[in-house]
């Protein structure tokens, strides 16, 4: 008998674990190092030897697809399909699968199946997509963890336009579910309350992550968003503000699409090739509709966006709010969405929940046919944003072309389509199955082409790095050289590393921060020479391995000097691109803006940055990088015991033996014989003196301060820093060297 007393012994219960105020509430300014341990195989129920690019490959694909496909053409009772045909609800589905994708730090994207989670589960743009995918739930039942979400939504997206007699370009598997909610993407500034249902009319204000006024010549969007508003995949369809602006509606799908690295082409190709299928949804006003998934009642078990009126679905449905088709034949391809939004003049108008849309002036206007009330014919109709396509002198010069021929728009689409769904997915490796397309012309593929010769051997890995450590390019130079070509690689879009070479081409090769390894990489270009002409049996060495193995020689003997005999682990197999073959200004967003390693800061970051810390974008590094919080400070530890800083300059390298691999960076950040002292205003430098001498010992900056500064960086500093640390702190970084040098080789890593 509990007398009605709760068994926590009290009468009431606060919380309990997640309950708010959470640290992040009383300190939202805090580095947040947890940051580095999301998504770990701990929160993986698969477990860890689940290989899923072998399991991928059992499926028959083919056999899969036609599944889908004879899915598409039925009609379930609980959300009846449009037209009989729920190929233009799936299409959607995979572009705001992948749409979400940004070029800037290359996260968000179809690759990982986030959009089943919050927030992006819950924006008011992916309204209904929580019916789409549960829709294909049988389907993702029958072939469980052979076949990802991630997979499956974008296969259905190019299922359903084959039934619609589109011709696609290709398809690849290879995606791999994520099983957390995504903490590390930066949506944007603006924060509402999440209990209500918010359209882009009821949110807050979109003007915080623009500057500038729309047609100003530096109006821009802050980096590295890509969308106009929060919970958008790209702009709002009723235009900026919801003003019905066609122009200022280009110029924000300009900025967006190539923020989603489009250009004019491919965007015009996308939203026409798009808006050939399927209607929007907009009968009932949004103030009805009811809470987003993320928040729904618990009965309703994950869908959101209850429909109160009518059947709740069919010729009730609400989604966006903008109501009609923009062709005759939504389910078919065909030119008719281009021809009809230039035959005729189009004029404003309102759906029944209130949004602003566009109808042919021309009331004799072809009418397209009503998608579930037999007999019923409607007004065609365009979003502010199909309008802007032809108002926008560049969107309209594309239109025309792909007017007057249909099979260069065809074509068009169905590239900038797979680029689309495909973009995050990294090298070609990663690519599995029948369909996947990996010519060398997919430049956004950033293609590396294949061997044509044998590989070096253990022998001539031993000599190649003789030959190297005589070459006379100093250690320090060799470890920053290699760290330099492997570390731009993230894992968010698995883009750059040191495969490819690509540090010896532009833009790579002309950026501040790889200066110093331009005549590193002219010594190493030697080597590689003289080995390759030596070669009779068809054997080579490419550059790219030499860029690696040369930081990997240095730190054997760096290691050595201090004391501690050590392998550190090489494979080769990295093959040279080509310039041709290089994309400068897609591999221009991989130039880095603070990487404390490397004691780099962008010239232009305290203007351009707004409230963000150089040991912030530090963190936002580690963690493109994947590196868990031991890893990186151990990273950190080692790189400053070589002064891998691009200036040569002596901030952070707390040792009077440079270049050997002593723990001396984390004896001197957790010892009180130091006092530290900004020695500017704003505290981005510092002077570390001798307490009894008050003499000056050592230079710093935020990003070396911080591993002693922070609270949970000084934690893993001090284990590194312990008498018995300094051989624990050598294993951590030779191993946390060999993952950044691995990141990029798919070719022979377990697909992850
Ligand atoms: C539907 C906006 C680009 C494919 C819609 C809807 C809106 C919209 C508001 C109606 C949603 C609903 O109420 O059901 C936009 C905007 C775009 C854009 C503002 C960019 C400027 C694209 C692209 C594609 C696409 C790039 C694909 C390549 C579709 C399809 C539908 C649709 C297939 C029909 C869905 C259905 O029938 O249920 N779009 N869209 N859209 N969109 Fe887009």
């Amino acid at each position: 008998e509990m007398g009605g007393k709760c068994p926590f012994g009290g009468d009431s219960i606060g919380g309990a674990t997640g309950t708010p105020p959470m640290l992040s509430d009383w300190y939202p300014n805090r580095l947040k190092v947890e940051q580095l341990q999301q998504n770990g195989p701990q929160a993986n129920p698969l477990g860890e030897d689940f290989n899923y690019a072998e399991a991928f490959n059992t499926i028959d694909l083919e056999a899969l697809k036609q599944e889908i496909k004879g899915f598409l053409t039925t009609s379930v009772a609980w959300w009846p399909s449009d037209y009989n045909n729920y190929g233009p609800q799936m299409v959607r589905m995979a572009w705001h699968s992948a749409g979400t994708y940004r070029i800037a730090d290359g996260r968000g994207g179809a690759g990982e199946g986030m959009m089943r989670f919050a927030p992006v589960d819950s924006w008011w743009d992916n309204g209904n997509t929580d019916k789409s995918r549960r829709l294909i739930w049988p389907i993702k039942q029958k072939y469980g963890s052979a076949l990802s979400w991630a997979d499956l939504i974008v296969l259905t997206g190019n299922c359903a336009l084959e039934i619609m007699g589109f011709p696609t370009y290709g398809f690849a598997g290879g995606r791999q579910d994520a099983w957390e909610v995504d903490n590390s993407t930066y949506w944007g500034p603006e924060v509402w309350d999440g209990t209500k249902v918010n359209t882009p009319d009821s949110m807050v204000t979109r003007d915080k992550r623009w500057r500038g006024q729309n047609g100003d010549a530096d109006y821009d969007l802050e980096n590295p968003l890509a969308a106009s508003y929060q919970s958008l995949i790209y702009v709002n369809p009723e235009g900026p503000y919801g003003k019905g602006d066609p122009l200022g509606s280009a110029r924000d799908i300009r900025i967006t699409f190539s923020r989603m690295a489009m250009n004019d082409e491919e965007t015009v190709a996308l939203i026409a090739g798009g808006h050939a299928f399927g209607k929007s949804h907009g009968m009932v006003p949004a103030a009805e509709i009811g809470a987003q998934p993320e928040i729904a009642p618990m009965e309703q078990m994950g869908f959101g966006w209850n429909n109160p009126r009518g059947k709740g679905h069919s010729e009730d449905t609400m989604t966006n709010g903008i109501e009609g088709s923009w062709t005759p034949n939504p389910t078919q391809w065909d030119n008719d969405y281009l021809i009809n939004l230039f035959k005729f003049d189009w004029e404003v108008t309102k759906s029944p929940a209130g949004a602003l849309q566009w109808t042919p002036v021309d009331k004799n206007a072809p009418k397209t046919p009503d998608a579930h009330i037999p007999g019923q014919m409607n007004a065609l109709m365009m979003m502010t944003t199909d309008i802007a396509l032809k108002e926008d002198p560049e969107y309209r010069k594309v239109c025309e072309k792909f007017l007057g021929d249909f099979d260069a728009f065809t074509q068009a689409f169905s590239k900038a389509w797979y680029k689309l769904t495909h973009r995050d997915m990294g090298p070609r490796e990663r690519y599995l199955g029948p369909e996947k397309r990996n010519e060398n012309d997919l430049l956004w593929q950033d293609p590396i082409p294949l061997a044509d010769y044998k590989l070096v051997d253990a022998a001539d890995i031993t000599a190649l790095k003789e030959s190297i450590l005589k070459s006379g390019i100093s250690g320090s130079d060799l470890v920053y050289t290699a760290f330099s070509a492997a570390s731009t690689h993230r894992s968010s879009d698995k883009r750059g590393g040191a495969n490819g070479g690509r540090l010896a081409l532009a833009p790579q090769k002309d950026w501040a921060i790889n200066q110093r390894t331009v005549p590193v990489v002219a010594a190493l270009r030697s080597v590689m020479e003289e080995f390759n002409g030596q070669q009779t049996g068809g054997k080579q060495v490419s550059l790219a391995d030499l860029l690696v193995l040369g930081g990997c020689a240095a730190l054997e003997k760096a290691a050595a000097d201090a004391g501690l005999t050590t392998t550190v682990p090489f494979t080769p197999g990295r093959r040279d691109t080509t310039q041709e073959l290089t994309d400068i200004e897609m591999f221009t967003w991989l130039k880095p803006v603070a990487d404390g390693f490397r004691n780099y800061l962008d010239p232009e970051f305290e203007a351009i940055s707004q409230d963000v810390a150089p040991e912030v974008m530090f963190l936002d590094k580690a963690q493109l990088l994947s590196l868990t919080t031991p890893e990186w400070v151990a990273l950190m530890g080692g790189l400053k015991a070589m002064n891998a800083n691009h200036d040569n300059s002596a901030h952070g390298i707390f040792t009077d033996r440079v270049g050997v691999l002593t723990n001396d960076f984390f004896t001197v950040l957790t010892s009180m014989d130091f006092e530290w002292k900004k020695t500017d205003a704003k505290g981005m430098a510092f002077s570390l003196d001798d307490r009894e001498t008050g003499k000056q010992r050592f230079t710093a900056t935020r990003a070396d301060l911080v591993f002693g500064a922070n609270s949970q960086l000084r934690a893993v500093a001090e284990v590194y820093a312990g008498n018995d640390g300094h051989k624990r702190f050598v294993k951590a970084f030779v191993k946390a060297w060999d993952k950044v040098m691995m990141l990029d080789r798919y070719d022979v890593k377990v697909l992850a």
